[in-house]
């Protein structure tokens, strides 16, 4: 049995919060993947690649790379079962067969040494315990040459659009929830560049990517989503029904200004990592 180092992340991976954001993947991917385009034009995947994912989640990322690697493969890897179980289910739906997944910790997992030419990940590498360990412990599946791209979020700005819907639920906020512990832990370049270098990357480079994010059909649509995401639900515990409503009639309102033909789309950024393995 393979051994985990980041036991709290994986208990709450596996526990609720997993189990939520899978059975609602759809949802997740459509707030994530407004940055796919940046990430993937980075990573430049060519047909005979074999591709690792980290932290892959329900695999949205995962299938995207194994159709581009069509005579390669791609794989992911992540800590939670009940992501992976849809990954799965939802790979065998659209017919990927070359997309593959693997259940394990990224910093440990005994990945096949200069297996990969290509690293990926979507949000999937800021949870780590000990950051340099387990970029080493990826660098090593990197054959030499071999490249990775990464999307890490980017601090809030609090003049930006997000910051501004949300204030009123950001107001009661106390602590990240469990599985969001560490969130922004990748969000400093100069941390990034500290991590990568000590894992032994070279070329690395950290680029402040814009876009848009779709939180849902309509301001109500897209307000029940963000109430209901298991990071706010966590934070809003306790929180009196009177206030708890409030807010959402405050969240809903702002929301109303950005809905459009194509749904609610609030503009962010996130930062695109690149690094190659000397
Ligand atoms: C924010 S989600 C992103 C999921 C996916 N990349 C996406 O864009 O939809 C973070 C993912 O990282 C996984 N994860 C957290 N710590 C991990 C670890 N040590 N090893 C592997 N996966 C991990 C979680 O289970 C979760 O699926």
């Amino acid at each position: 049995m393979e051994t985990i180092a980041n036991t709290q992340q994986a208990q709450a991976w596996n526990g609720p919060e997993g189990a939520y954001w899978a059975g609602r993947h759809d949802r997740f991917d459509a707030l994530n993947s407004g940055f796919d385009d940046a990430l993937f034009s980075a990573a430049a995947i060519d047909e005979r690649d074999h591709v690792l994912d980290i932290g892959c989640g329900t695999g949205q990322t995962t299938r995207r790379a194994a159709r581009q690697a069509k005579s390669g493969k791609a794989v992911g890897i992540d800590i939670s079962a009940p992501m992976l179980e849809r990954a799965r289910a939802v790979t065998a739906q659209e017919g990927v067969p070359n997309a593959v997944f693997e259940e394990g910790d990224a910093q440990v997992h005994l990945f096949p040494s200069a297996g990969y030419d290509v690293v990926i990940s979507r949000g999937g590498v800021m949870f780590f315990a000990d950051h340099v360990a387990a970029f080493t412990n990826i660098g090593r599946a990197l054959r030499s040459g071999g490249r990775m791209a990464l999307i890490c979020p980017h601090m809030p700005d609090p003049e930006g659009e997000s910051a501004q819907v949300f204030a009123p639920v950001n107001a009661l906020v106390r602590e990240p929830s469990p599985a969001a512990r560490g969130m922004m832990s990748l969000s400093d370049p100069a941390r990034v560049l500290d991590v990568l270098t000590a894992a032994g990357f070279a070329d690395v480079t950290t680029t402040r990517v814009e876009g848009t994010v779709h939180w849902g059909r309509d301001a109500g649509d897209a307000a029940d989503f963000f109430f209901a995401m298991s990071p706010v639900r966590f934070n809003l515990e306790g929180v009196p029904d009177q206030v708890l409503a409030q807010a959402r009639e405050q969240v809903t309102g702002a929301l109303r200004q950005y809905e459009s033909a194509d749904g609610v789309r609030l503009r962010g950024a996130v930062w695109l990592v690149t690094a190659t393995r000397p």
